[in-house]
């Protein structure tokens, strides 16, 4: 809640787009399952396990604490629309849901 007190000046001046408080919502809901409630990884899905770092044993990694940093808005929205390796595409991108989670994952992480 505070946070969200902080980021009105931001959200006003038009430099996020997207309401954290509800990306936080949609990312428990949605996201959370395979990426783990503070999306420090804990993915188990399709035989891929995760190992603990978040990285799994093919490679890929869901970790996003560690992922984010490295991804740019556009970035994330394409994976939020169209999905990546095991992950399926999670949105429309008419969904303005998105980017309530794009400004969550910048906030929060
Ligand atoms: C069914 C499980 C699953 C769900 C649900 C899911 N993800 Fe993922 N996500 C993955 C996997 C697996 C990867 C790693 C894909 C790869 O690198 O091949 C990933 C990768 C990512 C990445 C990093 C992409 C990159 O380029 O490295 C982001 C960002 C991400 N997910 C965000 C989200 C958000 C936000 C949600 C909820 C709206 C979500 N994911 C829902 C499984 C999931």
């Amino acid at each position: 809640m505070r946070t969200a007190l902080l980021l009105a000046p931001l959200l006003a001046a038009g430099c996020l787009t997207g309401d954290p408080d509800n990306g936080k919502s949609t990312f428990q809901y949605q996201c959370a399952g395979c990426h783990g409630a503070d999306g420090s990884g804990g993915l188990q899905i399709g035989g891929v396990a995760d190992t603990g770092g978040g990285v799994s044993e093919a490679g890929v990694s869901a970790n996003l604490k560690e992922r984010l940093p490295e991804l740019t808005d556009d970035r994330v929205l394409d994976v939020l629309w169209h999905g990546k390796g095991a992950m399926p595409g999670q949105f429309s991108e008419d969904d303005s849901a998105a980017l309530d989670v794009l400004a969550y994952l910048r906030t929060d992480f």
